[in-house]
């Protein structure tokens, strides 16, 4: 390796490791194993030792090795001490979340869109389905051997709801929206989406999709309600206490995206005093793992409330073993890129965050980035 070649940092070895497991399917670990190749070829790759290094010890590394490019997913927080670090030219991550990664306006940062919305969609039907047919409760049920001999089958036993007659809302129709309306949109509901731009390409391809401009008018009307938009300045605690208030007694609300979109003390305050009664289900959280005060919080409201439903699972949406593998294959293949690259032209090619997609409208705007100076001395 040269003088100018590239340092990658990975915040954990999982990067790789994953193509080991066997859950794995052979295509995925192919593909991982030829873009590990293709980056060792392109870049002098550090791994970190442990899987959650310290802010400290990756500050650490980054500085002594002088680190170009960093590689880490959502259980790292990449903060403003490490992206201060002057050689620091780009950040990607294995997720499509980037809240976890501090906003430098010098920096690149990378995300992982489109691998993983599929996914995410089917556990947000599944997650509604489940709440809607108490699936967790009634094998609960079984399982703390409740289903005696006189618990006999009867025509109202254990009764929950089906999809017939209910409105869905879907707030956010991105890739991962999208994904949701395919898979709901044959059981013949009606689908009403707010987003702040308006689809008609899909409106057009699902007659039974509407859009609403109007945000409270879609927390007023839907039965269920499932959450795909990111988390930033701009939504934190957008789902707060008003848009709660609004919400139809014994409607869902499904959170797949990030925890801080809802106002968590908003909604524990709301079910407490009556003021809302709604269903949820949960795989996000403002902090986690979900801290142990929460969870006793809402187990006090459902213990008060046994008629609402609340099912949480620990930010698992994305946990198939083809679509964390290709997570990382598509993390990894965005840092072989950036490793490569010269021009602004290749960044075209790269899955930047949104709040920086005007770099592949305005390529020209990549001068104040330090990834441009990079090039300059290559
Ligand atoms: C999952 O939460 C992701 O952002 O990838």
């Amino acid at each position: 390796m040269s003088a100018t070649t590239p340092v990658v940092y990975l915040a954990s070895p999982v990067f790789r490791e994953i193509a080991d497991n066997p859950k794995v399917s052979v295509k995925y670990k192919f593909m991982i194993n030829k873009v590990w190749s293709n980056l060792n070829t392109a870049a002098e790759v550090i791994v970190a030792e442990s899987r959650f290094p310290s802010t400290e010890e990756i500050v650490q590394t980054v500085t002594e090795k002088e680190v170009d490019f960093i590689g880490c997913h959502l259980g790292h927080r990449i903060t403003e001490e490490i992206v201060s670090i002057q050689s620091v030219k780009a950040v990607s991550t294995s997720n499509v979340g980037w809240n976890h990664i501090h906003l430098h306006p010098a920096i690149v940062v990378t995300n992982t869109p489109g691998v993983l919305a599929g996914t995410i969609a089917d556990y947000t039907v599944s997650l509604i389905l489940a709440n809607l047919r108490n699936i967790v409760g009634l094998s609960n049920y079984l399982w703390n051997g409740k289903w005696t001999p006189a618990d006999k089958w009867d025509l109202d036993r254990h009764i929950g709801k089906n999809t017939e007659n209910l409105t869905y809302g879907i707030l956010g129709l991105g890739q991962i929206g999208r994904e949701v309306v395919q898979r709901v949109a044959p059981w013949g509901i009606h689908i009403a989406y707010h987003d702040i731009f308006q689809s008609m390409e899909m409106e057009e391809r699902f007659p039974n999709l509407t859009y609403y401009e109007d945000v409270e008018q879609l927390f007023k009307t839907a039965d269920i309600i499932s959450i795909h938009i990111p988390l930033d300045e701009s939504t934190q605690h957008f789902v707060g206490e008003h848009l709660l208030q609004l919400m139809r007694p014994h409607a869902l609300l499904v959170n797949t995206a990030r925890g801080g979109v809802i106002d968590t003390a908003a909604l524990i305050r709301l079910l407490k005093n009556k003021d809302i009664a709604i269903h949820l289900a949960l795989d996000v959280y403002e902090d986690e793992p979900l801290p142990a005060e929460t969870l006793d919080e809402f187990r006090e409201i459902t213990a008060e409330r046994p008629d609402l439903r609340f099912i949480f699972t620990p930010h698992s949406a994305t946990a198939d073993a083809d679509t964390r593998a290709r997570m990382s294959a598509t993390m990894l293949a965005n840092l072989n890129s950036l490793a490569r690259s010269t021009t602004a032209r290749d960044i075209k090619e790269l899955n930047v965050v949104p709040p920086m997609a005007f770099l592949k409208k305005e390529p020209r705007m990549i001068e104040d980035f330090r990834i441009f100076r990079w090039w300059q001395g290559k």
